[in-house]
């Protein structure tokens, strides 16, 4: 959607906020022995009592609030009997409708104590999402992004997962302008309209290329198998550069 009221701005911050909430109070009870459904049962107590709903339960029936991906896993994974174990790199997404509203927000966290190379990979994985914040301004290209973040990825040598792109958001979760490549795309012509609300989340790897599907209807796995870690805000490009909106207190 493109923002063109106060009122709708105020309540694009608003579920921003709610989400930006739930995924710090869950990163801030993520630790080993927790199971995956207890974290989530976490999240869905801050968004219902912020008056929100889960985005994916709403929108596409997921079997949970929030969408829990651990090791292996690189999206979608769903929450569950899981028990965390120390060194796990865990994914947690948020994504959330209120007022008709919706905000979407992910992060990796490596769960202490963690191995040098899954610390870098989880510090790298912030910064590549930076790179692609930094280029959003209104009148720019779209291409932008996917630029900075591959440049970023190939001069440290990892890889970026091709088929899970970024999209729009705002009233829903998944809308124009779809599949925002975080990842050098020729194919990529379209320009930051002034207001528009959309998503950048890079899936950092240690070598995967692709997300492939596994044995239940959800759960992505990296092809080939990797270590991957993914950062997600949800932004409104102005002509002063992102609007961040899922950036918690
Ligand atoms: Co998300
Ligand atoms: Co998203």
């Amino acid at each position: 959607m493109i923002v063109t009221t106060d009122d709708e701005l105020d309540k694009l911050k608003a579920i921003g906020r709610i989400c930006a909430d739930a995924l710090k109070t869950m990163s801030e009870a993520l630790r080993p022995g927790i199971t995956t459904a207890e974290l989530d049962a976490i999240g869905r107590k801050i968004l219902e009592e912020a008056g929100a709903q889960s985005a994916p339960e709403f929108c596409y029936q997921f079997p949970g609030a929030t969408c829990i991906s651990v090791n292996e896993e690189v999206a979608h994974g769903i929450p569950g009997t899981r028990v965390i174990e120390p060194g796990d790199l865990v994914n947690i997404d948020v994504s959330a409708v209120k007022d008709g509203f919706f905000s979407d927000t992910g992060a990796s966290f490596a769960v202490p104590p963690v191995h040098g190379k899954a610390e870098r990979l989880v510090r790298d994985g912030k910064r590549a999402l930076w790179m692609g914040l930094n280029q959003v301004r209104s009148g720019q290209p779209l291409a932008n992004i996917g630029k900075a973040i591959g440049t970023f990825a190939a001069k440290n040598r990892y890889t970026l997962i091709q088929n899970l792109a970024s999209h729009g958001v705002g009233r829903s979760l998944h809308e124009e302008p779809s599949e925002l490549s975080t990842w050098p795309d020729p194919e990529e012509n379209r320009i930051m309209e002034d207001g528009l609300v959309f998503t950048i989340e890079p899936f950092l790897s240690m070598g995967g290329q692709w997300a492939v599907d596994g044995e239940d209807p959800w759960t992505l796995f990296s092809d080939p198998r990797a270590m991957t870690v993914q950062f997600e805000h949800t932004v409104v490009a102005t002509k002063n550069g992102p609007l961040i909106l899922t950036l918690a207190e």
